[in-house]
C-alpha cells in the first residue's frame, strides 16, 4: 500500500465519491431555486469508471471508507449495483452514504441489500412550513419516512445532520435535539460554511458551534464525549449519555488538521479539499487508457497538494468555484 499522504504528514483513508450533482431539493444555503446547470451526462463517470478508480484508491492507496455523496445521491440511476460493485471489492471499504432522505423510504431495504453499510441524512427543521421554505419542496413527510425506513434496514444508529441558519431554524435545535433522544437518531449540527452557488455566505449569519452549545445547555446538560479521532464531529453525552449530540464546527474549530478525506466528484475530478482551488483530472486519464500505475500516480499527486486549512475567514480566503452540490458533502 502507498498511503495518501500529504506534505503535513496527514492520511486519506476516507473517500467521498458524488455520484450525481444534481438534486431534487433546492436548499436555500446551497442551491438557487431553479436549480444549477448539471454536469453533462458524457462528462459523468459511469458505474465502470467510478468503480476502476475506487478500486484503485482501495487496493493500492489504503483507501478504507468510502462515503457515496451528491447533489443527492439516491437520483443516481442503479446506485444498489454500484454500491454492490463496491462492496465486492478487496479489501472491502466500509461504504456510507449521506442524503437528503426524500427517496430513502423506496430504497433503503435495496441499498443495505447491496452492502451498503451506514446512512446519514440532511434535515433542518420538523416543520412542514419550513421545510417548504427552506428546500423550496413540499418532502418533509417522506425525509421522515426514509428515516424511519433506515433505522428499519441498517444496523447502526442513522445519523442526522443539520444545519442552523439565523432568524430561519435557530429557534428549533432543542425541539430537535428533544426529537432525536426520543426517536434515537444521532444528532450533529453542521456550522454553514461558504460553499452555497449563491454565494450568498455571511460569517455574521452564520450559527456557531459555541451559540449551538449554550441553546442546548439551557434544556439539557452536555458532557464532552470521549473519543473523537479524525472525525469532524465534536461529540457531547446529552444529560450523562448515552445519547450523544455532536457539533461539527468546521468554521469556528476548524479540523483540518486531523482530516482523513479525499474527494472525487462525478465528473471524475479529485479534490482534496472541500475548499481546494485545484482538481485533478482522473477522467481524462481514464478515458485516455490510463493503467492502474498511472491512476495510483495521479491519486497521490493529488493528496500530496493539499493545503494545511481551508482559510474561512483569513485574509484573501475566496469560495471554491465549485458548489458543494458539484462537489459532495
Ligand atoms: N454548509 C454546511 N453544510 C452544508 N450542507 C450543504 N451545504 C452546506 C453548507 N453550505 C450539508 C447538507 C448535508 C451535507 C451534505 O452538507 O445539509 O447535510
Ligand atoms: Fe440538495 Fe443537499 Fe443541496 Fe439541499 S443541501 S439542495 S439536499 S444537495
Amino acid at each position: 500500500m502507498l498511503p495518501l499522504v500529504d506534505g503535513f504528514g496527514r492520511v486519506a483513508t476516507d473517500l467521498r465519491v458524488s455520484v450525481t450533482d444534481r438534486c431534487d431539493l433546492r436548499c436555500t444555503y446551497c442551491m438557487p431555486a431553479e436549480g444549477l446547470d448539471w454536469t453533462p451526462r458524457a462528462q459523468l463517470l459511469t458505474d465502470d469508471e467510478l468503480v476502476r478508480l475506487v478500486g484503485v484508491a482501495v487496493s493500492r492507496l489504503g483507501v478504507t471508507d468510502v462515503r457515496l455523496t451528491g447533489g443527492e445521491p439516491l437520483l443516481r440511476p442503479g446506485l444498489p449495483e454500484l454500491i454492490a460493485q463496491l462492496a465486492a471489492l478487496t479489501p472491502r471499504p466500509r461504504i456510507a452514504l449521506t442524503t437528503n432522505g426524500v427517496r430513502l423510504a423506496a430504497l433503503a431495504p435495496s441499498l443495505a441489500a447491496a452492502g451498503l453499510d451506514r446512512v446519514n441524512v440532511s434535515l433542518d427543521t420538523l416543520r412542514p412550513d419550513r421545510f417548504l421554505t427552506l428546500t423550496r419542496r413540499v418532502r418533509l413527510e417522506q425525509v421522515l419516512e426514509g428515516l424511519e425506513a433506515a433505522r428499519t434496514a441498517f444496523a447502526g444508529p442513522v445519523k442526522v445532520n443539520t444545519v442552523l441558519m439565523r432568524g430561519v431554524n435557530d429557534d428549533e435545535a432543542v425541539e430537535l435535539l428533544g426529537w432525536a433522544l426520543d426517536t434515537g437518531y444521532a444528532l450533529r449540527f453542521i456550522e454553514q460554511m461558504p460553499l452555497d452557488a449563491q454565494h450568498g455566505w455571511r460569517r455574521e449569519e452564520m450559527v456557531t458551534a459555541e451559540e449551538i452549545l449554550a441553546t442546548l445547555g439551557s434544556a439539557y446538560s452536555l458532557t464532552p464525549a470521549p473519543g473523537r479521532g479524525a472525525a469532524p464531529a465534536e461529540e457531547w453525552l446529552v444529560d450523562g449519555g448515552p445519547a450523544t449530540v455532536g457539533v461539527i464546527a468546521s468554521v469556528t474549530r476548524p479540523f483540518c488538521q486531523a482530516c482523513d478525506r479525499l474527494r472525487l466528484t462525478a465528473d471524475g475530478q479529485v479534490r482534496n479539499c472541500l475548499f481546494a482551488k485545484d482538481e485533478t483530472d482522473l477522467r481524462t486519464l481514464l478515458r485516455d487508457g490510463a493503467d492502474d500505475d498511472a491512476l495510483v500516480a495521479a491519486w497521490l499527486g493529488a493528496a500530496a497538494s493539499k493545503r494545511k486549512g481551508h482559510g474561512i475567514g483569513e485574509p484573501g480566503f475566496t469560495q471554491p468555484d465549485r458548489p458543494m452540490s458539484a462537489i459532495g458533502g
